[in-house]
């Protein structure tokens, strides 16, 4: 899978996300999982990282903040700002600097959006398979949404914001109906079910160690709509297969 196969959002679409309502579960979660000495095996990265709110927040409770890399420059230059180490980067082709301790995936996998469902699957698994050749740890934080149907929900969401005409359509409802708006309309998002995220990993070549359930999210008329029982935002520090032998 070429990076270039990856369906960016606009600037202004990336916009949306310049804010920190989830850092606080984010870093709480980060500390239960990986403990108090984050930095003991080297930096910490926090890929597709924005505006470097999550880095911040490490630094001010933990004392060590993260390195951003984002292929934003608007949201690496807000980052830089606020005093952090950040570069423009791409998750599906990072420069591996060879100090790295710990990637962060905090919400941008469900970004790494291709041409097809099954593209942007690879394209996830390139994502995480980027450091599977380093000793770096893997922390994801990610939507998790369980269907009525299972499987159902999170790839009816990415048929409809993947697809112009589909997302014009949805565009049009959610002018009247505000709880299905949808930032991502006409680029594509994919959430993925409990069982999915951890299809992904494991295909990636790497273990759950560690798994933080996060709180249940009110379910909107959207939701309810499309059949989801269950939507929160789960924390897995990951580790990577053994190479040989027992897995
Ligand atoms: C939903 S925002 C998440 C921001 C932040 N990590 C958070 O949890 O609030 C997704 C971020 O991923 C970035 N992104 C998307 N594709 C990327 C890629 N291929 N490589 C690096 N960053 C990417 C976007 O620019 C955006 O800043």
């Amino acid at each position: 899978v070429s990076a270039s196969e990856q369906r960016f959002l606009s600037e202004e679409q990336i916009k949306a996300f310049h804010h920190d309502i989830f850092v606080q579960s984010q870093v709480r979660d980060f500390k239960e999982l990986v403990g108090e000495h984050a930095d003991r095996d080297g930096v910490i990265v926090d890929m597709g990282g924005g505006c470097g709110f999550f880095s911040d927040a490490l630094r001010q409770s933990m004392g060590v903040g993260a390195r951003v890399l984002d292929t934003d420059p608007a949201s690496v230059e807000i980052a830089r700002r606020l005093g952090l180490q950040a570069e423009v980067d791409d998750a599906l082709q990072p420069k591996r600097r060879g100090d790295e301790g710990i990637v962060c995936f905090n919400l941008i996998l469900h970004h790494l959006v291709g041409k097809s469902d099954s593209a942007t699957f690879a394209l996830q698994q390139k994502a995480l398979s980027a450091w599977h050749s380093s000793e770096a740890r893997v922390f994801v934080n990610e939507y998790v949404y369980e269907s009525y149907l299972p499987g159902w929900s999170t790839w009816f969401v990415y048929q409809v914001t993947s697809s112009s005409v589909l997302s014009a359509i949805a565009g049009f409802v959610g002018r009247f109906v505000p709880s299905l708006r949808a930032n991502t309309l006409g680029v594509g998002v994919r959430f993925r079910e409990e069982f999915d995220w951890r299809r992904l990993f494991e295909a990636a070549g790497y273990r759950v160690v560690r798994h933080r359930q996060g709180d249940e999210e009110t379910l909107s008329l959207a939701k309810y709509v499309l059949l989801v029982r269950s939507c929160r935002r789960d924390s897995y520090l990951l580790e990577r297969k053994a190479l040989t032998g027992n897995p």
